[in-house]
């Protein structure tokens, strides 16, 4: 992919998607800004992506408090160029026994954290030109499962804070979209997909198999590069069909 940022910030950096992303970002050329807030995790990363002659910084941030996430951006070594907003937390249980703090827990990271990095991030690239965004999502913000519905409104929330950041700063050269994940094989979700109720779910998404993290790979980067300079406000599904199943 060409015309990619030169600095790319990313939170929740330290597993799964986010430290996919760092690696995937890193063998592009681009540097990684890595935010998390367990810093020996980034750091640990940061070390792994120069070693293999990548360019990497780490920094400590927890995406729900502003003043965490100001003093981070003050200790990066460059502008940012690019955010993904990839922190987020699961909050399963059903509608019914959901307590309030794990709502507002989850309301805070999936949603109040992209808000508060976008907000700032956007302040810096509108003054150096311009940027590009990309909020990870999910398959759940646009349509909903059992036991996830504080996710699922999160993430549907997310989606709809795209578009209406899209909306406001196209006139500052940002670009702002959702990249949508479907069910994405994991460490932590590994043992649930070998079950019979794990087995079952892959069986509902048409291609019959979950998602690798390498299949993020090429939609990410055409997010966040500059050919892709005529797209903003999308919600794009990288789901193997899912959202598409058979009624
Ligand atoms: P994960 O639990 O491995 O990664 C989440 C990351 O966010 C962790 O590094 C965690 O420390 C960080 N985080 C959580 N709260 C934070 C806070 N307050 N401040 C800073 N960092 C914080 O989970 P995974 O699966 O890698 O998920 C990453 C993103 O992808 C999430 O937004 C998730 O909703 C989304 N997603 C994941 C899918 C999957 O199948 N794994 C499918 C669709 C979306």
């Amino acid at each position: 992919m060409r015309d990619l940022p030169k600095s790319v910030l990313v939170t929740g950096a330290s597993s799964g998607l986010g430290a996919h992303f760092g690696r995937t970002l890193a063998r592009a050329g681009i540097h990684v800004q890595l935010a998390a807030r367990r810093l020996d995790l980034v750091e640990a990363l940061a070390t792994e992506i120069r070693a293999a002659g990548g360019s990497a910084e780490a920094v400590a941030m927890d995406v729900t408090d502003r003043v965490s996430v100001e003093a981070a951006f003050a200790g990066l070594t460059c502008p940012t160029q690019a955010l993904v907003n990839n922190a987020g937390i699961p909050g399963e249980g059903s509608a019914l026994d959901m307590d309030e703090a794990t709502f507002d827990a989850v309301m805070d990271t999936n949603l109040k954290g992209a808000f508060l990095l976008s907000q700032i991030a956007a302040r810096q690239m509108a003054a150096n030109g311009g940027g590009a965004i990309v909020n990870v999502a999910s398959i759940l913000g646009l349509r909903v499962a059992g036991g996830v519905s504080a996710y699922a409104t999160s993430k549907a929330a997310l989606v709809q804070l795209t578009k209406a950041q899209a909306l406001e700063w196209a006139r500052f050269g940002i670009r702002v979209n959702a990249l949508c994940p479907g069910y994405i094989e994991t460490p932590l979700n590994a043992d649930f997909f070998a079950t019979d109720a794990g087995q079952a779910l892959v069986r509902r998404i048409p291609q019959r198999r979950l998602g690798t993290l390498a299949d993020l790979d090429a939609p990410l980067l055409m997010l966040l590069s500059g050919e892709a300079r005529y797209v903003t406000g999308i919600a794009l599904p990288v789901d193997g069909g899912h959202l598409v199943s058979s009624l």
